[in-house]
């Protein structure tokens, strides 16, 4: 266990607070384009993708797309950095998928096994189309091979935290994007 919480590398954000904002109006774009304003679900996987969802959300909103929200908790990695092997459903959706168009959001793309599981689970419960969008992409972890709709930025094999992303719930807060620094020695 760990006692000492890494540091975030608080002097070099990878992705800064504007430059967060201004791919996601640029995604935006493209998903108010595919979807146009037809209503569909926007599933956002908690806890991760929260920060992001909602601002994804109002700038869909702002192009006159209808998302209607709803969430999910999948067991995460707990105070691991690498995946567990198998997710579970920790909380449920609060609203119908049958025959629904679904936009699932994501974090951050990493093994696959989280989006790939949810857009096995939702097709199974009936859902009519299935479209996925993560604010990052980690392609050289990938262990299912499953690629995002809609992706923020691509980003090497490092471990990233701020703007919903945590390490052992810590971090989630910082409205940008950045690495962890090994914990300074006592
Ligand atoms: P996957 O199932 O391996 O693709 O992992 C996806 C989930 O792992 C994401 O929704 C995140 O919650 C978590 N995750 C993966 N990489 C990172 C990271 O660099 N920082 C924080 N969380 C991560
Ligand atoms: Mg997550």
């Amino acid at each position: 266990m760990t006692t000492t919480p890494p540091h975030p590398d608080l002097s070099c954000a990878l992705y800064s607070a504007d430059q967060i904002q201004k791919r996601i109006n640029e995604m935006a774009d493209e998903i108010a384009r595919d979807y146009g304003h037809e209503e569909f679900l926007a599933i956002s996987i908690m806890k991760g993708s929260f920060i992001f969802a909602a601002d994804l959300i109002r700038c869909l909103s702002a192009r006159k797309a209808q998302p209607v929200l709803d969430f999910i908790t999948l067991s995460s990695y707990g105070s691991e950095t690498s995946s567990r092997g198998s997710i579970s459903v920790l909380t449920e959706l609060t609203l119908p998928v049958t025959g629904h168009r679904i936009l699932i959001i994501d974090d951050i793309l990493d093994t696959g096994l989280t989006l790939h599981t949810t857009r096995h689970l939702l097709y199974e419960r009936g859902a009519k189309d299935i479209r996925t969008c993560v604010l990052l992409d980690k392609p050289a972890r990938r262990s299912v091979p499953i690629e995002a709709n809609y992706r923020g930025f691509q980003i090497k094999n490092v471990f990233i935290i701020g703007y919903g992303l945590d390490y052992n719930n810590r971090y989630r807060h910082l409205p940008y994007l950045t690495t962890l620094t090994p914990p300074p020695s006592p």
